[in-house]
């Protein structure tokens, strides 16, 4: 079966046409990232704009990669929640449109359970049970994935997602954006433990984690060497950083495998392209006598394959969409998002 996903979520407008959720016939990605950073982080209203101007040549480049037409693929897929509501709202319609258009199904898909299926691209064996850290920029969660469609958020953030985090940090430096890979490259050539940063507990709640502090943290930092005139070594900031982000996200997706006993580890998002993660997660996973399933870093970021992945057995559980589809802004990864009729969801949460 062959479905043609699109995601539009964030500042990226993506298609691709996957076959049986685990092959990448075509993968196409346009990413606005260049426009944005001259503001320092996504504008919902240029990424909307952008998505409009763009998704109609990057669909038909995705089929027509692979020798279709719209008229060929089994199905039409989109990411419907949860991402800015205006970059979500443009992918949802244009997708059911071409799916009306051609009687085609529909499949609404959750973005963040995309995120998880790009582990199903990357290794054919992999299958539920397993156990998920996904961390990206708009949510940052621990994830028991008990099977493709059936998931539930065992801990998560209080406050900031991960990456969210590492963009303010970035922003606040002066390292560009987007932030994470500017400070996970500027991490490589500095001292982890040469700055005193906080790690987070939340009283009461073992899987939960917070980067507000950790971040507010790096932000007196900086400010107070400036009023100082004392010169922040950034290298070494970006290091102790991304090894209290880490020693946040770790331990505490060590203590959900102890405690649920599913030892098949996954990570995916954004923040799973990190090196410093990485390079923690696979030392964790050892520890247990297991690997970690990471995607390859092409796959962590968003990208519509994913989203064709997580489709296939959406398709496959009954989780179609009618004509009559929303998009949401939140909704929880446990959460049915597929509407078959006009019904408008009002209090759903990421
Ligand atoms: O998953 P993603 O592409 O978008 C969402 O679905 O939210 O994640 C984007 C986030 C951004 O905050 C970005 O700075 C972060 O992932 N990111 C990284 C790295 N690459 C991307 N954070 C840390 N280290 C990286 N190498």
């Amino acid at each position: 079966m062959k479905i043609l996903a699109i995601e539009s979520s964030c500042d990226e407008t993506a298609a691709a046409v996957i076959e049986d959720g685990r092959k990448i016939c075509s993968n196409i990605i346009y990413s606005q990232a260049e426009e944005h950073a001259l503001y320092g982080g996504v504008v919902p209203e240029i990424a909307s704009r952008g998505h409009v101007e763009a998704i109609c040549a990057v669909s038909q480049a995705a089929v027509r990669e692979v020798g279709m037409t719209v008229a060929d693929v089994d199905a039409i897929a989109a990411t419907c929640a949860p991402g800015l509501i205006g970059a979500l709202l443009v992918g949802t319609n244009y997708a059911k449109s071409l799916a009306w258009s051609v009687g085609k199904p529909f499949i609404p898909v959750h973005h963040i359970r995309g995120h998880i299926a790009a582990n199903l691209l990357a290794f054919p064996e992999l299958e539920p049970p397993f156990l998920c850290l996904s961390v990206s920029g708009g949510s940052s969660m621990i994830v028991l994935v008990r099977d493709y469609t059936d998931m539930e958020i065992l801990g998560g953030t209080r406050d900031d997602a991960a990456g969210e985090a590492f963009d303010k940090v970035a922003r606040v430096l002066g390292v560009g954006y987007p932030g994470g890979p500017k400070i996970d490259k500027l991490a490589q050539s500095g001292h982890d433990k040469a700055y005193p940063l906080p790690r987070s507990h939340v009283d009461g709640a073992p899987l939960d984690f917070s980067f507000s502090g950790l971040k507010t943290a790096v932000i007196n930092l900086a400010h107070n060497a400036e009023q100082k005139g004392e010169p922040i070594r950034i290298p070494d900031l970006a290091a102790s950083f991304s090894a209290a982000v880490s020693d946040t996200l770790v331990p505490r997706f060590k203590l959900a495998a102890e405690q649920t006993g599913v030892h098949t580890l996954v990570a995916a998002g954004g923040v799973a392209a990190n090196s410093r993660l990485r390079a923690d997660l696979e030392k964790m996973a050892a520890g247990f006598g297991v690997p970690i399933y990471m995607p390859p870093l092409s796959l962590c970021g968003d990208n519509a394959a994913m989203i064709g992945a997580q489709a296939y057995y959406e398709y496959l559980a009954g989780n179609l969409g009618s004509i009559w589809q929303n998009a949401f802004a939140t909704a929880e990864i446990s959460e049915k998002i597929c509407q078959k009729h006009g019904i408008v969801k009002k209090h759903a949460r990421r």
